[in-house]
């Protein structure tokens, strides 16, 4: 098939490659310049794995495209999919600007038969309204909502062994063509309308959140009346009406996703006069999450005024070099707030240009970041920090105040080395189970 795909971030760009990798003819376009000069010579703009090689791979071998030039880039084609960004707009709801210019341009540049597959995250309610405007006066397209839900770090691997595939087709054609396009994938799929499989994938991350915000409290419960919340984690999950995914207490959830889609969700129900407290509840417990480690700071060094505090990972989640709403941010801005210093490191994230956002030391490595600090706080747990020299971080540290806040190392295990480190027993229930 020869496809369109608009939008070169991580949706985009691994849709592309892997459609490239399974024989189509892929043009993936981004009003970037940058990005698409970067991407024409071989660098990707974001940090994922194998994505770099099926790039390279399906560029070298004629398949797979890059270009700025959407209304080139849409013509004679058979199926465009839309992956551009949809960020947070006014009052939570997103910024639909880039799908709806994509629409635009497409009614205008394209000529004969036409798929249009949306897969970025849109509110309830888009595809109808992109379908109405176009086929106002043609039939010539379909409209699918194709939503996605690979995570950034494994998005290749989730791209090809998704748990399942949702599509919202309103036309036999439409559902016939997602068949042949993905028949290589082997996972249940369902096809719903355009309003079902928009709400799905936001209802998906808002329950994700929840989880997430759930563990979390029970987390704080835990610590103050006593209790092992890893093996309370353990415990809860092993219901299988539960599953233990998502349930890892720490500084809770960051990432472009997971925020503005709850927001998004909250946002819908307050429009249509539908109760959302549970939701407004899960994104203030998230926020307290992160306000709770400054607090724990300022508690046990006694207010941050002229102390250095060593944050060791900034990135929302390990794997990635992204950002986006990453507690890492807001903890920095706020120890500078109190009138303390921030040595920062990130095995991926480009330091030099974040601190010339937040004004945080950009450190070496983690033994740099550590050196002469009063504390150090864990927020990202990249695999390279399980295996730091713990002893050595202790010498480093004016203070022995370690917050794990992504629960990266045995609390025992701390203590036994001197530090006065906050975070919850990780005994593991079964492996002591099995030992006896
Ligand atoms: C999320 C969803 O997991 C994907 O299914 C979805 O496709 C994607 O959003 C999207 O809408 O594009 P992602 O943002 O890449 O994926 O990251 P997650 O793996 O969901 O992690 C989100 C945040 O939750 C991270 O900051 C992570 O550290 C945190 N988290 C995750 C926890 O604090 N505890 C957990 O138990 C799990």
């Amino acid at each position: 098939m020869r496809i369109c795909v608009v939008g070169a971030g991580y949706v985009g760009l691994v849709s592309a490659a892997v459609l490239a990798e399974w024989g189509h003819d892929v043009t993936c376009v981004d009003n970037d310049e940058e990005k698409i000069a970067q991407l024409q010579s071989g660098v990707l703009p974001v940090y994922e794995d194998g994505l770099l090689e099926m790039a390279a791979r399906n560029r070298s071998e004629g398949r797979l495209h890059f270009r700025v030039d959407l209304a080139q880039a849409l013509t004679q084609r058979e199926l465009v999919m839309i992956a551009v960004g949809t960020p947070a707009g006014k009052n939570g709801n997103p910024d639909l600007s880039a799908v709806w210019n994509v629409v635009k341009s497409l009614k205008e540049c394209s000529t004969g038969q036409i798929t249009l597959v949306i897969k970025s995250t849109v509110p309830v309610g888009t595809c109808e309204a992109v379908a109405e405007f176009l086929y106002h006066d043609e039939e010539r397209f379909d409209v699918v909502s194709a939503p996605e839900f690979l995570r950034q770090g494994t998005a290749i691997r989730d791209y090809l062994a998704p748990d399942r595939m949702v599509f919202g087709c309103q036309t036999s054609r439409a559902k016939q063509v997602m068949q042949d396009l993905f028949r290589s994938l082997e996972c249940p799929v369902i096809f719903t309308d355009w309003h079902s499989s928009e709400m799905i994938k936001y209802a998906a991350n808002a329950f994700l959140a929840l989880k997430i915000s759930y563990i979390n409290l029970i987390a704080n419960l835990s610590e103050k009346v006593g209790g092992n919340v890893q093996d309370v984690a353990q415990g809860v999950g092993l219901d299988r009406r539960i599953g233990p995914a998502f349930l890892k207490p720490g500084v809770g959830f960051g990432g472009s996703c997971l925020p503005k889609d709850t927001r998004a969700l909250v946002a819908l129900g307050e429009e249509n006069g539908v109760n959302v407290w549970l939701l407004r509840d899960v994104l203030q417990i998230n926020f307290e999450q992160r306000v709770h480690i400054v607090k724990k700071l300022e508690e046990v060094l006694g207010g941050l005024e002229g102390k250095k505090i060593a944050v060791l990972g900034l990135s929302f989640k390990p794997n990635t070099g992204d950002v986006r709403e990453a507690p890492a941010l807001t903890i920095i801005s706020r120890i500078l707030e109190r009138g303390g210093k921030a040595a920062a490191y990130d095995p991926v994230v480009d330091m030099e240009a974040l601190s010339r956002e937040i004004p945080f030391i950009p450190a070496l490595d983690p033994y740099d970041a550590v050196s002469g600090a009063h504390a150090v706080v864990f927020l990202t747990e990249w695999g390279e920090f399980a295996k730091l020299d713990l002893r050595r971080i202790r010498g480093l540290l004016k203070f022995p105040l370690l917050i794990d806040g992504r629960h990266i190392f045995d609390p025992q295990a701390l203590k036994a080395l001197g530090f006065v480190s906050q975070s919850y027993d990780s005994r593991p229930v079964l492996e002591f189970m099995s030992a006896k």
